[in-house]
């Protein structure tokens, strides 16, 4: 299980340490079609049975402890999550791991993404021991393409998504040698 991890403003805790206000709170973040608007297909909204349902899965294929629920330190608002997601679940290489993360559309905009994915990227190479990581972002997602760049991410290939081969995904990489 990992740890709870700290930024400056951020805590990132596994959902072993969520109470049920976490999770409600994710869900009031993740209810809103704009969040997914460049995730798969889209979707309409999001609601609890989703993520009861979402964790189920999780929990059977044992990747429950790869995503962590983003909580603002200051006043413990759930923002979203960020977590390391094996690559597969996307169509992805079968033993590369991914960065992914998703946050309430209220929470935009004031780089909480860029700080918890930073602080995930860590965990993935000085906890975990990973010397690649690897990312996929829809090609119009220019917030997300922009946080992989910051972080030193670079541009593999283009994709069709699975979901809706009409979109592109683009497929980035981090590797320790580079950074
Ligand atoms: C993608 C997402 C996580 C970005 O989070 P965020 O907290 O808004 O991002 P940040 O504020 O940390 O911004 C990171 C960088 O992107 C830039 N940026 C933010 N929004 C942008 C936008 N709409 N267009 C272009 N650049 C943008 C910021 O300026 C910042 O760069 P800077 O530090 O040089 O100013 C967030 O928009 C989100 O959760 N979207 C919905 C889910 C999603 O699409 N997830 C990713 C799937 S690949």
């Amino acid at each position: 299980m990992p740890p709870p991890l700290t930024t400056e403003r951020l805590t990132l805790l596994p959902y072993s340490l969520a109470t049920e206000a976490h999770l409600d709170g994710l869900v009031a973040a993740w209810d809103d079609p704009e969040v997914w608007r460049y995730v798969g297909a889209g979707r309409d909204g999001f609601c609890r049975a989703d993520l009861d349902r979402a964790l189920e899965r999780a929990k059977e294929r044992g990747l429950l402890d790869g995503e962590l629920l983003v909580v603002r330190t200051s006043d413990g608002a759930v923002l979203g999550a960020c977590g390391l997601y094996p690559s597969w679940l996307d169509g992805g290489l079968p033993d590369e791991t991914d960065l992914g993360y998703r946050f309430g559309r209220a929470f935009w905009g004031q780089g909480y993404g860029l700080e918890a994915a930073a602080a995930v990227l860590r965990w993935g190479t000085e906890e975990r021991g990973l010397d690649r990581v690897g990312s996929n972002v829809q090609s119009l997602n220019a917030a997300s393409h922009e946080i992989l760049q910051r972080l030193g991410f670079t541009f593999r290939e283009a994709r069709p998504v699975p979901a809706d081969p009409s979109r592109t995904a683009h497929w980035y990489a981090w590797t320790a040698t580079a950074a």
